[in-house]
């Protein structure tokens, strides 16, 4: 977790940080600094809580300096505190780090450096790469300060380990700002005799879209007018920047008040975009031929969250169109269980940043049985889409709002994509039943503009219903997951306790917690399952619920009979129709969290990417 971004120009780099790190700040907010240098000395400033925080800090203190770097933080080790918050400096106050990630032999390096007369000043293992570099320094005695300086930051990265990113200056150096690379995202933006680091590319996509995406156990020496990367072994190496299509005003809230809202409707774009690249030859960007496909024994998905979510309708879709047997495990679980060994099995990670540890760690682990590795992944450039042998783009544009919306819509989408995709090159689907469920993606993109025009009924409900102290979501088949992830959604924003159960299993339990007034979201379209959730909605009225029923057209009347209020969602084929249904719980969770004055787009304990363990 924790966003850093990093500028040496030849513009005084205050404002650019700034403006960065509040763009990085889904990243944690739990407290944010900056160190510039100023006239050979560094001036830093630090704030408990959001950069805001950090801004009137910074106001008062007006440092001036073409060399910069700032943090965000989500606190890992010790309290969010101003002296735990980055940057963090040596002992003489001439080193200064950002960090990203975590160093897991701290404990032992910070007693190391404290038996030969370091001064910690934090709790954090952060500190301990400041002060590696400031004894390591002392043993580099020959050669200018900026390979002196190279040569302590390459034996400090032999020293730590962990997954780590972090950017240093050091007053000696005024011309030279580095970055390291090492399991946690670092980029590169390119500008005009101005260069940037960051943690991801909206940090500094305002100045520039030229961007160098770095491999693990890279370093980057960054000057005002030049970049240098080296790769792990020392050698430079010329990597050709990326070109970002993305423009600023698609990272930025475009008139919402929120970017969740934003995001929700920004998903019939998402949904066309990703479809985009599935009308190519998907079996291609699989990485697949027809033969290969057609000898997979079995498929394992690996998520966490709501990408998991996302992952638990893929099964129902890959069992389905492609006849493969499929598991889904959180990626935290599937790093820690044992795997009977099988092969011609895909595994398939499936995240909207790419960046999540647990599922990075749990398809290194498929990678080491040898199985297929295929990400399902929205970040061009993130360390998963490099960990796997191929990946499928969702193609969203960036997801700034930490509660995932148009994100977990378009990975349901790219799994529809790939069943077929299977079920075609395996023979399980004919020709004509293929063609059949592609034209249905294809009219999704439309059917789901209808869909995000229920905002206003979703909102008036909530007016009713916000101050509940629990909510229920039930759902069955491909519909399950949605009521899992309809639970989550309320849960992170709103911090209502909410729960998402099958609605088969209710009687089994998770019925005794419903009382007079429960609000009960059923989602129930018109399919082979519909006459079982209408039983359903009669249990939990008879116990006192309120029911809510997610319908399509036509099962309106009956829903009517046996709930408190019916919402119609356009009709799609049965299998597509999760994709709409999560719509108006989307809608739901940010009506409440608004009405609860809940910080929407950064809720409380959360972060966007989950970068440690
Ligand atoms: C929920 C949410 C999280 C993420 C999860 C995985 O709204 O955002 O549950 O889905 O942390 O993140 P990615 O998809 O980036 O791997």
């Amino acid at each position: 977790m924790c966003g850093i971004i990093g500028y040496i120009g030849k513009k005084n780099s205050v404002g650019y940080i700034i403006d960065g790190l509040k763009k990085l700040e889904y990243r944690g907010y739990d407290s944010a600094g900056v160190s510039i240098l100023q006239d050979g000395k560094l001036v830093t400033v630090r704030a408990v809580g959001k950069v805001a925080e950090l801004e009137k800090a910074t106001l008062q203190v007006s440092p001036r300096g073409t060399l910069g770097i700032g943090h965000t933080r989500w606190a890992t080790h010790g309290k969010p505190s101003e002296e735990n918050s980055h940057p963090h400096t040596d002992c003489s106050g001439e080193i200064v780090v950002v960090h990203n990630g975590i160093i897991e032999n701290y404990l032992v390096l910070r007693e190391q450096l404290t038996a030969l007369g370091h001064r910690f000043k934090s709790e954090t293992d952060t500190e301990v790469i400041a002060h590696l570099i400031e004894e390591n320094l002392k043993h580099v005695r020959s050669g200018k300060e900026e390979e002196r300086l190279l040569k302590a930051v390459q034996k400090t990265n032999k020293e730590i380990s962990g997954a780590f990113a972090y950017g240093v200056i050091w007053t000696h150096t005024p011309d030279l700002l580095i970055g390291v690379k090492n399991q946690s995202p670092l980029v590169v933006g390119i500008g005009k005799d101005e260069n940037f680091l960051a943690s991801d590319v909206p940090a500094f996509l305002q100045h520039t879209n030229k961007v160098l995406f770095l491999e693990e156990g890279e370093i980057v020496l960054l000057r005002a007018g030049q970049v240098t990367v080296l790769d792990k072994n020392g050698d430079e190496k010329k990597p050709k920047p990326t070109k970002i299509s993305w423009d600023q005003k698609t990272a930025q809230k475009g008139g919402y008040d929120h970017f969740m809202l934003k995001e929700i409707y920004d998903q019939p774009q998402a949904l066309e975009d990703t479809l985009r690249t599935a009308r190519a030859d998907f079996g291609k960007i699989l990485g697949l031929d027809t033969t290969a496909m057609r000898g997979l024994k079995q498929v394992h998905i690996i998520a966490c969250g709501t990408a998991y979510h996302a992952g638990l309708v893929g099964k129902y879709y890959i069992e389905q169109f492609a006849g493969i047997p499929v598991s889904v495990d959180l990626a935290s679980e599937y790093k820690y269980r044992t795997i009977p060994h099988q092969t011609k099995t895909l595994a398939i990670a499936i995240s909207q940043s790419g960046e999540t540890a647990d599922t990075i760690g749990a398809i290194k682990k498929a990678k080491e049985f040898g199985f297929r590795t295929l990400a399902i992944c929205n970040v061009l450039g993130s360390t998963l889409t490099r960990t796997c042998d191929s990946t499928f783009f969702t193609h969203c544009g960036p997801e700034i709002s930490v509660a995932s919306t148009k994100a977990f819509t378009s990975q349901i989408t790219a799994m529809y994509a790939l069943a077929i995709t299977l079920g075609l090159a395996n023979g399980n689907l004919s020709k004509t039943a293929f063609d059949k469920l592609y034209r249905e993606l294809l009219r999704l993109s439309k059917s789901m503009g209808e869909t995000v025009k229920m905002e206003y009924t979703v909102r008036h409900l909530t007016r009713k219903i916000y101050k509940a102290d629990r909510f229920i979501f039930l759902g069955r088949h491909v519909n399950f997951p949605i009521a899992l992830e309809g639970a989550l959604k309320l849960k992170e924003v709103s911090y209502r306790a909410a729960e998402g159960f099958a609605a088969g299993e209710i009687k089994h339990g998770p019925i005794s917690i419903i009382e007079k007034g429960t609000p009960v979201f059923m989602l129930m379209p018109q399919d082979g399952l519909f006459e079982k959730m209408l039983s359903a909605c009669q249990e939990c009225r008879a116990r006192g619920a309120f029911v809510v029923a997610i319908t399509t057209p036509g099962g309106e009347a009956q829903a009517k009979s046996v709930s408190d209020k019916v919402f119609v969602v356009p009709q799609t084929s049965e299998f597509l129709q999760p994709i709409l249904n999560v719509v108006p719980l989307q809608f739901l969770a940010y009506w409440i969290a608004k009405r609860l004055g809940c910080d929407i787009d950064q809720p409380r304990n959360l972060a966007k990417s989950v970068t440690v363990e």
